[in-house]
């Protein structure tokens, strides 16, 4: 299977680090231009200079920022071919609904829910009049079932995350666009490795019972399906949940 991308212009968000990372290295290793975006100014500097791609510092929860973001990519590149949002979390917010605040609220949703939708509004219009594009979003099973943080705004924004993107791909296919969603199962990112060591041996054993492959996962398996998504291979796939999750779906 080819997953050939030169010459294609991608735009990863959350590329620092962890998945988003991971989905910038394989997308420029493919051919793809890479517009890495992220708030850690240093680490998505070193990324942006391992794969030969640009970095540009920025929070995706500016609707007007993201706008100005794309257009500035536009200009320097002429297209954006790719947008992979993979920027997102629970953002230490509280769990459960006794401890929820309405700024965690507001913070987490505007982080998995509207920022996606705020990207993929401004670069669908240029992907409409070149009539083709990948939109991917990285979801998450917290959005199909349950978080197992606990995090209620995490589980909201995901599953209208999903909503959004089955919306845009009913609305931009006819346009040559695809949008999916790619939802990773417990990967050992920076942020999962983190939240999985803090677990005991009993409870990270337990988790494993719900997960059929009996294994965590490592980021670069969430990004070789969105270089696949990305790809002209996958011309046929529209509005999909692609649960990359070892299995875990099924318990
Ligand atoms: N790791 C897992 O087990 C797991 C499981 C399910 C879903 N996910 C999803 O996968 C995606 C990536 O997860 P990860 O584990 O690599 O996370 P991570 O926390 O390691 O990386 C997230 C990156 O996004 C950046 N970011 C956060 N807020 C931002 C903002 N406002 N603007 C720009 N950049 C911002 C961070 O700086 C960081 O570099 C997230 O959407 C997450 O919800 C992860």
């Amino acid at each position: 299977m080819s997953v050939e991308l030169t010459g294609r212009i991608a735009i990863v968000t959350g590329a620092a680090q962890g998945i988003g990372a991971a989905t910038a290295r394989k997308l420029a290793e493919r051919g793809a231009h890479v517009i890495g975006v992220d708030v850690q100014a240093d680490a998505l500097t070193q990324v942006a200079v391992e794969i030969g791609g640009k970095a540009m510092v920025h929070d995706i929860t500016d609707a007007a920022g993201d706008q100005q973001l794309v257009d500035d990519v536009i200009q320097e590149f002429g297209k954006v071919d790719i947008l992979a949002n993979v920027a997102g979390g629970v953002l230490d917010a509280a769990r459960g609904i006794e401890d929820l605040t309405l700024e965690d609220w507001h913070k987490v949703i505007a982080l998995n829910m509207h920022a996606p939708l705020y990207l993929a509004k401004a670069v669908a219009p240029g992907m409409k009049a070149q009539r083709s594009g990948r939109i991917i979003a990285v979801g998450s099973g917290a959005g199909r079932s349950h978080s197992r943080t606990g995090v209620i705004p995490y589980a909201a924004g995901k599953a209208g995350l999903m909503g959004i993107i089955r919306q845009l791909a009913v609305e931009l296919a006819p346009y040559g666009i695809t949008c999916n969603v790619v939802s990773p199962g417990l990967i050992l990112s920076e942020r999962g490795r983190i939240d999985w060591e803090s677990k005991s041996p009993e409870r990270q054993a337990r988790e494993m019972e719900t997960v059929a492959i009996g294994r965590t996962g490592e980021p670069r398996e969430i990004a070789d399906v969105i270089a696949f998504i990305a790809s002209d291979e996958a011309s046929y796939i529209v509005g999909q949940t692609i649960m990359v999750d070892g299995g875990h779906w099924m318990f």
